[in-house]
């Protein structure tokens, strides 16, 4: 995997930096390639958590203009929000350049502001964010699209210091049947599965708080959690380091790309979900590399509009 450093942005001629995003690279910006003032900067870091008014994971859901993650509802609170919106608009129209084929397409996700130091938290297993990990999301399946996240750091000093490892490809050869692939696969493709996965999708339009989940999005869940308790992976697995400085931004898909952050603090972060029918390298993606492992569809086809053929 690389590092892939953009230096001159906007560049004279378009590149398109689809592939080296597929396979598993990170795409690093020196320099900021957007503006977000020093003075909406500054009024993050400078966020008073003590109160409990206002949470310290800080996420702003551009598809409804909400903050969660604060109970306040006063002036700071409405700042905030503002300053979430903005960083929101800016970063997507930097992403809507850089990358158009993904955008004609992408559902936008949530943003958020991670103002801890990321160095000796003390979280559950499955939360640590020291350990490498691709990303999954309980609460919002992709059914084989990708999650793109782009980062800021906005710390004025500190930088934000990651460890990742080979991408999807080479760690789903070697782990995803020890992780319960073949298990997932026959149970999504049973008829109890199916008629499960129907069910779930029911009482969801009725209001009901279930998350009907492909077994692709079962998968990804189990190995989020397989990679984080293999002691062995952790040690030995291949490991590129990079720190990256205050004022940069970088990019990568973060299912595809393992990845762990030691330390650091106050970074932004914008994620979009990716359609599959989008991308330059389908045949990378985890959802085509785990139907090919296991020789059965993950996704029930109807549900996959975004599919290539
Ligand atoms: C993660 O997605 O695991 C955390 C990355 C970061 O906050 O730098
Ligand atoms: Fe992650």
């Amino acid at each position: 995997m690389k590092f892939v450093s953009v230096d001159a942005w906007p560049s004279e001629a378009r590149v398109d930096y689809r592939p080296e995003l597929e396979a598993g690279n990170v795409l690093f910006f020196p320099t900021t390639p957007f503006v977000f003032s020093e003075e909406s900067q500054s009024f993050l870091r400078g966020l008073d958590f003590a109160g409990g008014a206002i949470h310290k994971n800080i996420a702003y859901r551009p598809a409804s203009d909400r903050v969660t993650g604060t109970e306040a509802n006063d002036s700071q609170a409405e700042r905030l929000r503002g300053i979430m919106r903005d960083y929101s608009r800016v970063v997507v129209a930097f992403a809507s350049r850089l990358l158009p084929e993904y955008a004609a397409h992408w559902k936008l996700d949530y943003a958020s502001f991670r103002p801890l130091e990321e160095e000796g938290r003390d979280l559950p297993l499955n939360k640590r964010n020291d350990l490498i990990h691709t990303d999954a999301f309980p609460s919002r399946p992709t059914n084989g699209d990708l999650i793109l996240r782009i980062f800021t750091n906005v710390h004025p000093s500190k930088t934000r210091n990651w460890v990742v490892t080979d991408p999807f490809l080479v760690l789903a050869e070697k782990y995803a049947r020890a992780a319960g692939l073949d298990e997932i696969a026959a149970a999504s493709a049973s008829a109890g599965g199916k008629l499960w996965n129907q069910s779930a999708r029911l009482l969801k339009t009725m209001g009901l708080p279930v998350v009907p989940r492909s077994g692709y999005d079962r998968f990804m869940l189990r190995f989020h959690e397989y990679l984080k308790r293999n002691t062995d992976f952790q040690e030995h697995c291949a490991k590129y380091r990079f720190n990256f400085p205050p004022g940069s931004t970088w990019l990568t898909f973060t299912d595809v790309v393992p990845h762990s952050v030691l330390s650091g603090q106050h970074a932004l972060e914008q994620t979009f979900i990716i359609a599959h029918r989008s991308l330059a390298t389908p045949e990378n993606a985890p959802i085509s590399v785990l139907e090919r492992l296991c020789g059965k569809l993950l996704v029930e086809r109807n549900r996959q509009q975004q599919r290539v053929a």
